[in-house]
């Protein structure tokens, strides 16, 4: 079937599409930070992480890479000592990856569904036709983590991070791998975000949410795809030529 959710008509699945872009503008107008759950199901939630855990069996994974000019120490772990996470890279197009895909297309229709049905608010001050490549993460327990940073501190025309987290019955007071959100403006407040199953979360990638992952002790699966806005992508573009 190609809807992502078994048991619904494609008209329930247009209507279910619709009341989450609501959500998303919503929370992303009044926090900068949307969490929705239960997105694909068990069913489709399961054949993506089984077609993670194959992609992470067979090695395809690497070190985590940093933003440029946030490594300032030296020596060949200073890298695992910001980010202990391996990852790979996506396009949705590979053959073992189907179910990634169909993820891959529901969050497009979110959150460029959600961009092109406001006209005003937060949301609708972006112009998002393009994103990244999906990247898959593992973070392989015994406390690797990823300290706290900003996705987008420099105007490279990221405007949404949307990650798709993959772990069952996870347990954050046993094994860690929070996600820490310090937005600015929430006056000292913290989001605390548990990596479950089937659960989506969303917010600015700039300097409005600094965030940090925590050191995890079991494997910790997500799959994150940045949105751009096209016209700080060409702002961005046109400064590094000039430079
Ligand atoms: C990242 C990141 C958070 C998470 O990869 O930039 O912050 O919860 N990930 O996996
Ligand atoms: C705040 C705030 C949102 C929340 O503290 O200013 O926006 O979900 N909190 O706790
Ligand atoms: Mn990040």
């Amino acid at each position: 079937t190609s809807q992502p959710f078994s048991k619904q008509t494609p008209q329930e699945t247009r209507n279910w599409i619709v009341e989450v872009c609501k959500q998303i503008i919503q929370d992303m107008d009044r926090y900068g930070v949307c969490v929705i759950d239960n997105l694909l199901g068990e069913a489709r939630g399961t054949a993506i992480l089984k077609e993670v855990q194959m992609m992470y069996s067979t090695g395809a994974f690497t070190d985590g890479q940093l933003v440029k000019g946030a490594n300032n120490t030296e020596g060949p772990s200073a890298s695992q000592l910001i980010r202990g996470d391996k990852i790979t890279w996506v396009d949705g197009r590979e053959p073992n990856c189907r179910n990634i895909a169909v993820l891959m297309k529901l969050l497009d229709n979110l959150v460029i569904g959600a961009n092109s049905i406001v006209n005003s608010g937060k949301l609708g001050g972006y112009s998002i036709r393009e994103r990244s490549k999906a990247m898959v993460a593992c973070y392989p327990g015994s406390g690797t983590h990823y300290v706290k940073h900003v996705d987008n501190p420099n105007d490279d025309g990221r405007c949404v991070t949307a990650i798709y987290y993959l772990n069952k019955d996870w347990n954050s007071k046993e094994t860690g791998g929070l996600l820490r959100i310090f937005p600015e403006g929430w006056s000292h407040q913290v989001a605390d975000i548990d990596p479950l199953f089937d659960r989506v979360i969303f917010f600015w990638s700039d300097r409005r949410n600094p965030h940090e992952v925590q050191p995890a002790f079991k494997t910790r699966y997500a799959i994150t795809l940045w949105y751009f806005d096209s016209n700080a992508k060409e702002k961005a573009k046109s400064a590094e030529t000039n430079s």
